[in-house]
């Protein structure tokens, strides 16, 4: 984070912000009338010693975008303080300067940085094809790559399963999130998300034994400041929830998960044609889980039906999905089986990192990203 500060350079105040992690920006009153400060910049502007606000302040604030404004002062002089709210300034440090205070207003005052994230749904063509197991497992590759930055929201409305994957059993859920999505800030959004394995955050179904109705419209609030507050947001999607699916405006691509059974391939069939007219052909996507190479219906046959291509097999491995469902331990965390390698791929894919960067690479044709090894 930076800290401008427009005045005189003085080693008491470069004293009270000298911060890991900060840097401390002095600026001459009349650079500061020329130099824009960035987005999550705070500026702090030293008017000591003066009664009335300087001439360069109103079009410092008015041409800045999510920054923040600290105002030193000699005293808290009401007409000095009705002056700075006016142009937009909203705390006032008065002498005797004291740390303490000065970090509280900073603080105050920091814009966290609006970032354009991108959004992944996962949605089951039937249940119980491996969309939880799916989602889960991706959004755990894409928090390595990006730590912190990364968040799984089950938008079950009730009974999802994605906490129970990760082992966390979250007090609060997405009915907390959806209730209070106009009041959605940074700080009470980390109250309501959890920090699971792998440093994911994640935002989980409720107990509940009924679910409120689910209202499109808040879905889209909730998804709209994921996308701004995280680099990735993963999405389990209720299939059965025309609401959630009404909701994903957001989201950069919609994967349909299936598998090689006839009436999971003619729902993947209808639900595709749905979401490519509601969303655009190249946001939705197909992916097939516990392939069997073997299998009556192959790839060629569930792109016909589809009408897509099939951009990633995940090979079936039962025990290994149930064991890792049962210890509460995701298989991505374990870095040797071919299920990790194949949600590796996918991550990869969604986060637009070329797959022949993956470690994965040459390791079996069962998994991994096939989109290019056909025509
Ligand atoms: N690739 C896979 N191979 C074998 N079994 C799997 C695979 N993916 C998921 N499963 C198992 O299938 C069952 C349903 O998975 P789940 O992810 O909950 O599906 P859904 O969310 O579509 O209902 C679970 O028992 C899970 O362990
Ligand atoms: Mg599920």
């Amino acid at each position: 984070m930076q800290v401008v500060v427009v005045g005189n350079a003085d080693a008491q105040i470069e004293g009270l912000l000298k911060q890991p992690g900060r840097t401390v920006v002095w600026l001459g009153e009349a650079q500061a009338a020329t130099r824009k400060p960035a987005p999550g910049d705070v500026v702090v502007i030293d008017v000591r010693g003066r009664e009335h606000l300087p001439s360069f302040v109103a079009p410092l604030t008015s041409s800045a975008t999510e920054v923040g404004f600290v105002l030193l002062c000699s005293k808290l002089d009401p007409g000095l303080m009705l002056e700075a709210m006016r142009v937009g300034v909203r705390e006032c440090v008065a002498e005797p300067l004291d740390a303490q205070e000065l970090e509280a207003a900073i603080a105050r005052v920091t814009v966290k940085h609006r970032i354009d994230g991108a959004v992944f749904a996962f949605v089951g063509a039937k249940g119980g094809v491996g969309t939880t197991t799916t989602a889960v497992n991706v959004a755990l590759e894409l928090s390595q790559v990006a730590p912190k930055q990364t968040l799984l929201i089950d938008l079950h409305l009730s009974n999802g399963d994605a906490g129970l994957f990760l082992g966390e059993d979250p007090r609060f859920s997405v009915v907390d999130a959806l209730d209070n999505a106009a009041r959605l800030d940074q700080a009470f959004f980390g109250s309501l998300v959890v920090r699971s394995k792998g440093r994911l955050d994640l935002l989980a179904s409720p107990d509940a034994a009924v679910a409120p109705p689910a209202d499109s419209a808040r879905i889209r609030t909730l998804l709209e400041f994921a996308a701004s507050h995280y680099r990735y947001t993963v999405l389990d999607v209720p299939r059965s929830e025309s609401a959630a699916l009404e909701a994903l405006d957001a989201v950069s691509r919609v994967v349909i998960v299936a598998n090689q059974e006839v009436p999971t391939v003619r729902s993947a069939g209808r639900m595709a044609a749905r979401l490519r007219q509601r969303y655009g052909k190249e946001r939705v996507s197909l992916v097939i889980t516990r392939y069997d190479p073997k299998a009556e219906i192959g790839q060629d046959d569930i792109e016909k039906t589809v009408g897509s291509r099939v951009r990633h097999l995940v090979p079936s491995d039962y025990r290994r999905a149930v064991e890792a469902l049962n210890d509460g331990k995701p298989l991505s965390l374990d870095n040797h089986n071919s299920l990790a390698g194949a949600f590796r791929s996918i991550a990869r894919d969604l986060a637009g990192v070329r797959s022949s960067d993956s470690p994965d690479k040459g390791t079996g044709r069962l998994f991994g990203f096939l989109g290019g090894r056909r025509n």
